[in-house]
């Protein structure tokens, strides 16, 4: 028997216990957070991008970085898709080197909505959204005015019709497929980071007058719950997870009224459908943090900030299931150990987080204490 000293409760569970993930064994508790590196040149991830998730396969679970799921869905030069078979050929390279190391991957399937560049669509078109609105104060990485990549303005969008939301929800289908094809455990549905889910559920921008837009909440989230549905439909809803960020206001999203209501509206209607999990950033006041974690009735994943110790604190008070790691794992390839022995963390430089080759991306050592 175990006995603790006074005063020191023991914490239960721990990030390093293992975890049942809706039926995928998770050999423990920490999560590498999608992180986009803007390696992929040509939209197809590269070599390196296996042997770079690969070095970080001790994670219980990895999240790849946002992957587009159709040209349409592309707002950053460099990112990589899952629409073509080269694509998908490529993510093989790094589910089969992440899963020789023993690990599990999601792939984040993403579409910026009207995050975008018309120099980044096909044939110079505009990118879409709910309503013809641009991002105010938005800059993405595509081609300036000289054809030379840079940052740039987000382009006036087109507002989707009705065949356009049915072709997103196909697309995310697609993708799920050939993510499965490519060997991933599972996807997560990019619905946060003021990106084209969040835009449709963002209240105060959706002033759409169908019924994928205005006052009623169902309305603002179906296009999201379609895709999820679309998505489970082809894979299986055990292997899809949703990620959320309600309060980061990113990409001019603004605060709007009844957005706490829109948020766990949709909490109580995932919660129906045995989702891999729920992962969530930016979920404002301890009383909302709460609210939700009541009513999203499977696994929640928290992101955002944390540190062993709080990340220990967060699962011993059951605030989450499991705990999000970002920037820690870009230059600790072996954070979990440094993590489990307390070793020191190395700090990643800022110059090579997006874009570049292999520097800043898989040349960073694994702690060796003689070092
Ligand atoms: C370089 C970088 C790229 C990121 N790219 C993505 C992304 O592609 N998709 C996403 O959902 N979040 C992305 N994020 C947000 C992270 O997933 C995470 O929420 C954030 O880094 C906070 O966690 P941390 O404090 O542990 O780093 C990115 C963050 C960083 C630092």
């Amino acid at each position: 028997m175990t006995v603790s000293p006074p005063g020191l409760a023991l914490a239960q569970p721990s990030l390093f216990d293992s975890y049942d993930l809706s039926g995928l064994n998770l050999s423990n508790r920490i999560v590498m957070a999608p992180m986009t590196r803007a390696r992929a040149l040509d939209t197809i991830p590269p070599e390196h991008t296996a042997l770079y998730y690969a070095q970080r396969a001790s994670a219980g679970l990895i999240i790849t970085e946002s992957v587009q799921v159709s040209a349409q869905g592309r707002g950053y030069l460099c990112t990589p898709g899952i629409h073509t078979s080269e694509q998908t050929a490529g993510w093989k390279r790094t589910t089969d080197a992440v899963h020789r190391a023993g690990g599990r991957i999601f792939a984040q399937l993403w579409h910026v909505g009207r995050v975008s560049h018309t120099s980044l669509q096909e044939d110079g078109q505009p990118p879409v959204g709910p309503v013809a609105v641009p991002a105010a104060d938005t800059l993405v990485q595509a081609y300036d005015a000289d054809g030379q990549p840079g940052q740039v303005p987000a382009s006036v969008p087109v507002a989707l019709d009705i065949a356009g939301i049915r072709q997103v929800i196909e697309d995310f289908r697609r993708a799920a497929r050939n993510a499965l094809m490519a060997g991933f455990d599972g996807v997560e549905i990019h619905a946060g980071n003021g990106y084209l889910f969040e835009q449709f559920i963002n209240g105060g921008l959706n002033t759409r007058e169908d019924r994928y837009g205005g006052a009623p909440i169902a309305n603002r989230l179906r296009l999201l719950l379609e895709t999820v549905d679309a998505v489970s439909k082809e894979i299986g809803s055990t292997r899809v997870g949703v990620r959320i960020s309600p309060f980061a206001r990113l990409a001019d999203l603004q605060a709007f009224e009844g957005e706490e209501a829109t948020w766990l509206a949709l909490a109580g209607t995932l919660s129906q459908r045995r989702l891999a999990y729920i992962h969530a950033s930016d979920l404002g006041t301890p009383d909302f943090r709460h609210a939700f974690r009541n009513t999203w009735c499977g696994t929640l994943i928290l992101a955002g900030g944390f540190t062993a110790e709080t990340a220990q604190q967060a699962l011993a008070a059951n605030e989450a299931d499991l705990v999000v790691f970002g920037r820690p794992f870009i230059a600790n390839p072996d954070l979990v150990e440094r993590l489990r022995h307390g070793w020191p963390l190395a700090e990643a430089g800022r110059e090579a987080l997006y874009g570049g080759g292999a520097h800043g991306y898989i040349d960073y050592p694994a702690y060796s204490p003689a070092a």
